[in-house]
């Protein structure tokens, strides 16, 4: 897939708006894994050099359109700020007078992060006028946020249509990694757990590409539920359900036969299904693995995830890790030069390897 290069642009002296994807976890104040910030230093090392005056926009969480204290950008941009050594202005808004009035005082090499986009609605509903008041800042359009490329959303796709838009080098090389994932060596092996319930679509659609799938966390409660299996509170729609019993059986799908509980709650995979997943990592050349097997925020839930991260890492097999969670346990373990790409995207990575046109990428082709 050839993808319009940053490279091309002419960025002297240009207003650049940059999408990235700075959704990390957050507690007590602290980022807790900024690898998602780190990749896309590169790019924003880049727009300084050339003296682009650079203008970073990205969401945090799912705040549905409602303003959400504990997840403005004020945190992150302090983060940034630190990491590349310079002062990253940070807007209390992401659109109207005040931020354009400020942006008019950039001067080349500087960088403002807005605030997040998901405090209003018109964002994921990819409003017309609200993708415009985005582009309105600016002569020019990078995005630089692969995770979030498999949605349909102002900052992703709406402000392609007001300025010229290209690549940053992190969805470059995404793209070029992940699209390894296109042809893999067998047997082929998929390990997709997490939290997110929309991941059970993707399951679904990625069943076809894989010789095994092996699920974990919320989508594998829903798949044992649909067998029939006690699995405690679950907070599931019909649409789910319906699903989940078409695929449930599927002899390529490979559910946990154990758990560690608490209070009666699934909280990591058992002993059991450890040793079976480690054996399936064993046998496969080409293995994904998207989202963590249990709550391993929690020392005692962690094991699951830790173990199925070791055993990846010891895998001579093509190994990619996708998703913010899974890979920064993988940061977190030390393992990263053990894998052989760690992706930034685990709903967009699992979308590209379902063979899927990504919206964000498909208007940033080179025609
Ligand atoms: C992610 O964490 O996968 C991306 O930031 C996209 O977030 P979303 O699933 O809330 O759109």
């Amino acid at each position: 897939m050839k993808l319009n290069n940053l490279k091309k642009a002419k960025l002297k002296n240009k207003y650049v708006l940059v999408r990235v994807d700075f959704n990390v976890p957050i507690k007590n104040n602290k980022v807790l894994d900024d690898s998602r910030i780190k990749a896309a230093i590169p790019t924003i090392t880049y727009l300084i050099k050339n003296k682009a005056i650079i203008i970073l926009m990205s969401h945090l969480g799912r705040p549905q359109g409602k303003v959400v204290d504990s997840l403005r950008m004020d945190m992150i941009a302090k983060h940034l700020s630190n990491l590349i050594n310079k002062p990253v202005f940070k807007f209390d808004d992401c659109i109207g007078p005040e931020v354009e009035d400020f942006i008019n005082t950039m001067i080349p090499g500087e960088v403002a992060l807005l605030e997040n986009l998901r405090f209003y609605k018109e964002e994921t509903d990819n409003n017309y006028n609200f993708s415009q008041s985005l582009a309105n800042f600016s002569d020019i359009y990078i995005n630089e946020a692969f995770a979030t490329c498999h949605r349909d959303h102002a900052s992703i796709t709406g402000v392609t249509k007001f300025i010229p838009s290209y690549a940053g080098f992190l969805v470059q090389e995404e793209v070029r990694q992940l699209s390894k994932l296109n042809y893999p060596r067998r047997p082929f092996v998929a390990i997709i757990a997490g939290a997110k319930i929309d991941k059970l679509d993707l399951v679904n659609e990625l069943l076809p590409k894989v010789d095994y799938l092996i699920v974990g966390g919320v989508i594998s409660n829903i798949l044992l539920k649909a067998k029939g299996e006690k699995v405690g509170r679950l907070n599931v729609d019909k649409k789910s359900l319906v699903l989940a019993k078409m695929i449930c059986d599927n002899p390529k799908i490979i559910l946990p036969v154990d758990f560690v509980k608490d209070d009666g709650v699934i909280k990591d995979i058992g002993p059991k299904t450890i040793e079976n997943i480690k054996h399936f990592v064993k046998k496969a050349r080409t293995i994904f693995w998207a989202g963590p097997l249990g709550v391993f925020e929690t020392k005692k839930f962690a094991k699951g995830t830790y173990e199925i991260a070791w055993s990846i890492a010891r895998s001579k097999g093509f190994t990619v890790v996708g998703g913010g969670e899974s890979a920064s346990v993988v940061h977190a373990l030390n393992e990263t030069k053990n894998f052989s790409w760690v992706s930034t995207g685990g709903g967009a990575a699992i979308s590209f390897i379902k063979n899927e046109e990504l919206p964000g990428l498909k208007v940033l082709k080179k025609l």
